[in-house]
């Protein structure tokens, strides 16, 4: 338990590329009702985009306290762009939206340029941008105050970082880009070493990858952040 008075702490849950329609609403049925109603606990799912509609339906009847995100949105506006997902469209849906991810620069070439317009696409349409970086030298485009950091290495390895160490990491980023950013940690975050990550009250929260798909498993680390209040 980390102490939730003073500070939002974020629990996002990535699925990636995981996860029918089916599964998906499985997965809110269980966790909705097991997550605690607090204004400073910031819990986030991110499914893929042919999940979002029916999640953020299910969210809205059972009431739950979840914000509903996505992965990635298009960097450009409405139009002849096959494909893409624009932020003006996925607005109806959702609130939240994790950009440049690791897996997205590696897999698909996304450059610190299209992450800065994909952050100006969702802050258009009152999308909340969480960036993701691999370490301090990547840039944070102007105005973001949410970034997660999350080492290489760390991702779907099980060798997450040290708390330590992502502590350092955090305070470097906070240096750099002004004291009101948020910086959470992410790369193999489990129900057993979550806790130890909010301990010095340097991190704000939490880039669940893996561990978030099973229920369960997410529903204790939410638990082991907020003390179950
Ligand atoms: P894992 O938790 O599976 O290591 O993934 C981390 C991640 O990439 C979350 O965005």
């Amino acid at each position: 338990m980390v102490g939730l008075e003073n500070k939002n702490i974020w629990i996002i849950a990535n699925w990636k590329s995981n996860k029918t329609i089916k599964e998906a609403l499985e997965w809110i049925e269980l966790v909705g009702p097991r997550l605690p109603k607090n204004n400073n606990l910031k819990v986030v799912v991110c499914p893929p985009f042919t999940d979002v509609e029916e999640v953020k339906k299910a969210v809205m009847v059972g009431n739950y306290p979840l914000i509903v995100g996505v992965q990635d949105l298009s960097p450009f506006e409405v139009g002849p762009y096959t494909g893409e997902e624009s932020a003006a469209i996925l607005k109806d849906f959702v609130d939240f939206a994790i950009i440049g991810h690791s897996e997205r620069r590696h897999n698909f070439f996304e450059t610190d340029e299209m992450v800065k317009e994909k952050v100006e696409m969702a802050r258009k349409n009152s999308i909340t941008p969480l960036v993701c970086i691999e370490g301090v030298d990547v840039p944070i485009p102007e105005g973001v105050d949410l970034v997660a950091y999350e080492p290489i290495f760390a991702i779907g390895t099980g060798e997450a970082d040290t708390p330590q160490s992502a502590g350092k990491i955090a305070t470097l980023i906070k240096q750099k880009t002004g004291q009101d950013t948020q910086v959470l940690y992410g790369g193999s975050v489990t129900a057993e070493n979550a806790s130890s990550f909010l301990e010095s009250k340097i991190l704000d929260g939490l880039l669940v990858g893996k561990a978030s798909l099973d229920p369960g498993e997410f529903v204790q680390i939410v638990e082991a952040v907020s003390g179950g209040d």
